[in-house]
């Protein structure tokens, strides 16, 4: 199978030497590259910054900002038979980005942000992406709501929903704990590491796949 993931943050430019970014590490979508190079399926990572090493056998594309993850995916979800979009990926980027560094000057200073385009949300329209989609949803309250809306809202088979409130789990942690949210119902998976999480979302992904 040919499988496209996204992962980690995305940087979001302020000016030359300042950014925007969030908490993510990366792990989770590296945990599931790994699986499916280790069971021999063409990977495709398309990755934001990370302190992580690329598992071998992957094709591995980094990428900095929202927009440029939106090019490099629309032009290779056409591939895919399952697509995974595990990135956290800013809402909004700096709506204008100087080419010198901002000085200091007044005691307050506003950013104006701009909405970024949502990848995931483009796959099943913008990019007629027809493969097993599957989309992450990182909650503070009302998980399971808040998925299944997502999961409609973006023509997801799966949305795989974490609650990162918690501490023990989620944002950089190496654990996480999962309730998988499908179109007719949910299921839970028990804490673990990511790495074996990673396999197992593999596995439901894979299973989603209509026999050929
Ligand atoms: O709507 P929300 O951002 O919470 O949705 C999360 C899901 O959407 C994740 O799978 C994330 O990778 C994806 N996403 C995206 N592009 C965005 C925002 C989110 O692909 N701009």
């Amino acid at each position: 199978m040919n499988i496209l993931i996204t992962a980690g943050p995305t940087r979001e430019p302020i000016d030359p030497v300042r950014f925007l970014t969030n908490k993510s590490s990366g792990k989770m979508g590296y945990a599931i590259a790994h699986a499916a190079a280790d069971a021999s399926h063409r990977v495709i990572l398309i990755s934001g910054p990370t302190q992580l090493d690329v598992p071998d056998r992957v094709d591995y594309i980094p990428v900095e900002t929202t927009a440029e993850m939106y090019a490099v995916v629309e032009h290779w979800i056409g591939k895919a038979d399952v697509a995974i979009f595990s990135a956290a990926v800013a809402d909004y980027r700096p709506a204008q980005v100087p080419d010198h560094k901002i000085k200091k000057s007044g005691e307050t200073m506003t950013l104006e942000l701009v909405r970024n385009p949502d990848i995931l949300g483009s796959a099943r329209n913008a990019f007629d992406y027809r493969g097993v989609l599957v989309g992450f949803a990182a909650e503070t309250e009302n998980l399971e709501d808040n998925a299944r809306e997502k999961l409609e809202r973006k023509g997801c088979d799966l949305v795989v929903a974490n609650d990162v409130s918690r501490k023990d789990i989620g944002f950089d942690s190496n654990d996480n704990e999962v309730l998988l949210v499908y179109p007719d119902h949910s299921e839970g998976v028990e804490k673990g590491s990511k790495h074996h999480l990673g396999h197992i979302i593999l596995e439901k992904a894979l299973e989603l796949v209509p026999p050929s």
